[in-house]
């Protein structure tokens, strides 16, 4: 295993590149086995959970990888697709569990392991299930699996219990070629549903809506495959403003989505971080002292949950009291423990904290337990007086492409080490 080693308390400065979204390029690479030919993908971030997903694909009978072994470009094409999704794949990204929709769309069977859960909560999957069979998929869990089969997919009016991204995409994907009209009530608004939706369109689906409650799907025969360019990471954006603000540095994201990311902005611009939009960017700098502020996760355009623990640095290091309502997933609390064990002052009841700035975070030992909350003890770290080893990195390297690299560049004292422990 490896882990990270940061020597704190280096303002950051100069200019950080902001990567593909990861969660845009899940579903969108998994919507090549909806298509009729080649597809090419531009700025495919280079993380382990595309390269899981790449390996999902090529077992699937959808050949895909890197054009070349630096770049950014995935090439993809479905040939005669296989309709089993191994366990030993899904386990490791759950995101996994979206090809279900599309084989049972081109192939009319599918068995796919049905995710478990993960450190942030037990993240079952019935809305998705339940709008497949609407749409006429019948659908039987044998020893882990999801097994299913239809006919073709029929079109079908759907209402969510509430706002979920994966069920969105998810539904789009099975959708499009469905027979007649499918609408998505209750949808999530996210950019990363609209990125896919684009996408497919430019294949050749029809659907409008993408980006409001309600999708609605033309099924159509057949889709082709196109070149097409991922959207920029909003929450890897969102994560580098934290660090640049944290260490009261003075940074330009270049490539940061700003319409993507208003309410991260507006709640960091009233703890009294500058941040200044420009049209390749934004820039962030912070001089005065931090002030605590009140937060609740929400669907978009509400504050995104994938930014929580990042936020949450910045309050511990805040002048007065902050509050975080957690209130998309039910153990996103991960990071708290560790951020204490840094001198924290946070107090936990349910899906609600209360953090009390403290002056200063002291480096320590610390342990990632999922992507986000990794995130926030390498910004933890940046801002901490002494040493901060961040072990079990494997969970940051799910969704952050090369964070050292791109924050040594920035002037941080942080390195990758191989971890004994
Ligand atoms: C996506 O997960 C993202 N992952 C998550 O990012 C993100 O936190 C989440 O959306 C919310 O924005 C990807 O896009 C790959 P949901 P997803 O379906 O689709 C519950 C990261 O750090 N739920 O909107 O799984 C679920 O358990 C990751 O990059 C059900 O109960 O999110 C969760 O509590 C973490 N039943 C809530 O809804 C269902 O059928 C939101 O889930 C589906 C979801």
């Amino acid at each position: 295993m490896e882990k990270l080693v940061i020597e704190g308390g280096v303002p950051l400065r100069g200019t950080i590149c902001v990567s593909g979204s990861k969660n845009a390029a899940l579903p969108i690479l998994f919507a090549a086995l909806l298509l009729d030919g080649p597809v090419t993908f531009h700025n495919v971030p280079r993380l382990r959970d595309i390269s899981t997903a790449v390996a999902m694909l090529g077992v699937l009978g959808c050949p895909a990888g890197f054009t070349d072994d630096k770049g950014h470009t995935i090439r993809a094409e479905a040939g005669r697709l296989l309709p089993e999704a191994p366990y030993e794949l899904v386990k490791t990204m759950r995101a996994s569990v979206l090809v279900l929709g599309p084989l049972l769309a081109r192939l009319g069977r599918a068995r796919v392991a049905l995710p478990g859960g993960c450190a942030i909560g037990a993240r079952p999957v019935e809305q998705h299930t339940r709008a497949l069979e609407k749409m006429g998929a019948v659908l039987e869990l044998d020893s882990g699996y999801i097994v299913g089969r239809c006919d073709r997919l029929r079109g079908a009016d759907i209402t969510f219990d509430f706002p979920t991204v994966g069920g969105t995409e998810h539904l789009i994907m099975a959708a499009s070629l469905a027979e007649g009209d499918t609408f998505l009530r209750n949808a999530a608004r996210e950019p990363e549903v609209v990125d896919l939706a684009d996408f497919l369109n430019a294949c050749g689906a029809r659907i409008s809506g993408q980006g409001t409650d309600t999708v609605h799907i033309r099924g159509v025969s057949g889709l082709r495959g196109e070149t097409y360019s991922i959207m920029p990471d909003r929450i890897e954006a969102g994560t580098f403003l934290a660090a640049a603000a944290v260490t009261g540095g003075d940074c330009d994201i270049a490539g940061c989505p700003v319409e993507e990311l208003t309410a991260v902005m507006a709640k960091m611009g009233e703890m009294g971080i500058s941040l200044e939009p420009h049209e390749n960017g934004v820039a962030v700098h912070r001089t005065g002292p931090l002030r605590g502020v009140d937060m609740t996760t929400r669907p978009y355009p509400g504050f995104p949950t994938d930014m929580q623990a990042q936020l949450m640095v910045l309050m511990a290091l805040a002048e007065g009291s902050s509050t975080v309502e957690e209130k998309i997933f039910e153990n996103r609390f991960m990071h708290v423990p560790e951020l204490s064990r840094m001198g924290a002052d946070i107090k936990l009841s349910g899906s609600r904290a209360v953090i009390r700035g403290v002056r200063q975070l002291t480096g320590a030992p610390v342990m990632a337990s999922d992507l986000r909350a990794s995130a926030s003890l390498v910004i933890a770290g940046l801002a901490a007086r002494g040493k901060t080893q961040v072990q079990r990195i494997y969970h940051l390297d799910r969704g952050y492409e090369g964070i050292e690299r791109k924050l040594e560049q920035v002037g941080a004292r942080i390195r990758r080490e191989r971890d004994e422990g």
